[in-house]
């Protein structure tokens, strides 16, 4: 699949390690070209311009959640495009969301930006989980919880998500964004304020038996 990274932090260069380890064309678009470039180079991708980017079936949004509507925008015209957004909306502490429980930052962004088709994902993935490869203990792959009002999109993304080694969880229409990016806030919790460190990831088990 040909798929953009916007973003080349810890997700997006995660991201985009992972989609070129399982075969996809990927591109990577960052704010500062020649870090674009490194990042591509080390990881096997591709450093685009914003324009080649908006011509990706796929276009991961890795980017903090107030510069999300900038950095689509600047792609042009990415009408019909699968988006899927890793955000979350952190107060500075990381220890809070901005926004929730009658929004989110995925219905936010898809209003900002019409004709997209999101689907949130991935938010509650710690780029250290993203970067590792590894799987639940018991042998179970890392779950990605995928949230859109499209079947198609998600459908699409699923593909994606299964193809690089996640286990996906269909969590609904793009309204349980909002408890997507909770649930992303409580594991951040965990991970740093609890001190449970970021190889940890939520998942829902069945019982025994
Ligand atoms: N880190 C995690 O464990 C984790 C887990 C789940 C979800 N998330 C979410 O994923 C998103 C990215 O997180 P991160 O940890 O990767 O952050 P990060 O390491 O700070 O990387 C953010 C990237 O976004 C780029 N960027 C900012 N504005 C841009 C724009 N207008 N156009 C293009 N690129 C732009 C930055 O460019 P510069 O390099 O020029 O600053 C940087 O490369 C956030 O929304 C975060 O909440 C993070």
């Amino acid at each position: 699949m040909k798929v953009s990274v916007i973003g080349t932090g810890n997700m997006g260069r995660g991201f985009a390690a992972r989609l070129v380890k399982a075969g996809h064309s990927v591109g990577l678009v960052g704010r500062d070209g020649a870090k674009a470039a490194e990042v591509a180079k080390a990881v096997g991708a591709v450093a685009v311009s914003a324009r080649d980017a908006a011509k990706a079936e796929v276009i991961v949004l890795a980017v903090p959640y107030g510069n999300a509507v900038d950095a689509l925008t600047a792609l042009g015209d990415i009408k019909g495009r699968v988006v899927i957004d890793l955000t979350n909306p952190l107060t500075a502490d990381y220890m809070g969301l901005t926004i929730g429980h009658t929004t989110s930052a995925a219905e936010e962004i898809a209003r900002a930006v019409p004709g997209v088709t999101l689907v949130k994902g991935f938010n509650t993935v710690f780029a250290d989980v993203l970067a590792s490869d590894r799987q639940v203990e018991g042998g179970r792959d890392v779950p990605a919880f995928l949230a859109s009002d499209s079947a198609e999109a998600k459908a699409v993304a699923g593909e994606l998500a299964k193809s690089i080694g996640f286990a996906v969880v269909d969590a609904g229409g793009l309204k349980n964004a909002r408890y997507l990016e909770a649930l992303a806030g409580f594991n951040i919790y965990l991970g740093y304020g609890a001190g449970l460190g970021t190889s940890v990831t939520p998942i829902w088990l069945p019982l025994a038996g």
